[in-house]
């Protein structure tokens, strides 16, 4: 660990979004590690740090269930300048009500959250949008604007789920989380696959093992879509399964599809060496 380090970023990312951001305010403050959440808590505690950010996409309105469970179990100080920056497409939903609610039972607070729109990248469900050209430099614009409000230490009022999510939500989505770590039960990998073994190293979860050469999924799928967005071979498929189809028939089940020529998406500055990265130092 380098002398005088103070600030610590928690990132989650499956297709780069997440971790760009987190890499981008790591350089903006300087002397900052940057952590994936795939580490065990317990290594990487913030009890004795002063900046302490968390960095995330949003999935299903609101942060996934692995964040939570890493938020809730790692130590944090309390009196930290504590950030977050979220990186929906379109709807932030609950995460920074959901995130506080963590912070506050360990004694501390979220003093800024941020939105930053960022591509949408569901390609089981649909190709990437809004268009990549267009919608990553105005990330990139965003990120260095919140960047420079962090690292002034800025504090705000964090955006809330709107009335319209607060109302539809309980009705909607839960059936959606229900079925989430199973979503992996619908890939399957093709004679494609070169046993890189990529997409194991990069999984924020730790979901896939490889065994003969071949890439095994456990059913902890996180749906983030890294496997299939970095696999330089485009090898892993996707069919729905019919018994989740019968549990929940919906039509944004029934879009729940991959052709093979549809574009995989992922941040054009993180690549998977990036990804395979547990934990980074940023001067
Ligand atoms: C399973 C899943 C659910 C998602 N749900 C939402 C959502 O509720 N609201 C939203 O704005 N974006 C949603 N997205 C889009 C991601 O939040 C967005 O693309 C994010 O920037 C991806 O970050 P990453 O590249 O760091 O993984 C979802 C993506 C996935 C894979
Ligand atoms: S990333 Fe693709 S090619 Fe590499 S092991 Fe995984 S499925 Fe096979
Ligand atoms: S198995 Fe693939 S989609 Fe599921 S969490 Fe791992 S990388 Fe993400």
């Amino acid at each position: 660990m380098q002398s005088g380090m103070k600030n610590r970023i928690y990132y989650f990312s499956g297709t780069g979004n997440s971790m760009r951001v987190a890499t981008v305010i790591a350089q903006t403050l300087g002397n900052t590690e940057i952590i994936s959440m795939r580490c065990n808590p317990s290594d990487v505690s913030a009890a004795d740090w002063d900046i302490v950010g968390f960095i995330f996409p949003v999935y299903h309105w609101t942060i996934c269930e692995a964040i939570q469970k890493f938020i809730s179990e790692l130590e944090i100080n309390p009196n930290a300048y504590i950030f977050a920056v979220s990186t929906p497409s379109f709807i932030n939903g609950f995460s920074f009500e959901v995130l506080d609610k963590l912070l506050k039972e360990k004694g501390a607070r979220l003093q800024y959250g941020k939105r930053i729109f960022s591509v949408a990248n569901l390609c089981i469900v649909y190709p990437p949008f809004p268009f990549p050209k267009l919608r990553v430099p105005a990330t990139e614009r965003k990120i260095a604007k919140v960047s420079s409000m962090i690292h002034k230490k800025v504090t705000n009022t964090y955006a809330k789920a709107g009335w319209l999510t607060r109302l539809i939500y309980p009705k909607m989505m839960p059936k959606y989380l229900a079925i989430q770590a199973e979503v992996d039960k619908g890939f399957f990998v093709s004679d494609d696959c070169i046993s890189c073994g990529i997409c194991s190293k990069i999984c924020p979860k730790k979901n896939i093992t490889m065994e003969n050469l071949h890439p095994v999924f456990l059913h902890n799928c996180s749906c983030c879509m890294a496997c299939v967005s970095f696999c330089p071979k485009k090898a892993i498929k996707y069919h729905l399964p019919p018994e989740q189809l019968e549990k929940i028939n919906t039509p944004f089940m029934r879009m729940m599809k991959l052709p093979d020529k549809r574009k995989r998406y992922h941040n054009p500055y993180i690549s998977a060496n990036d990804l395979m990265i547990d934990k980074k130092y940023i001067d």
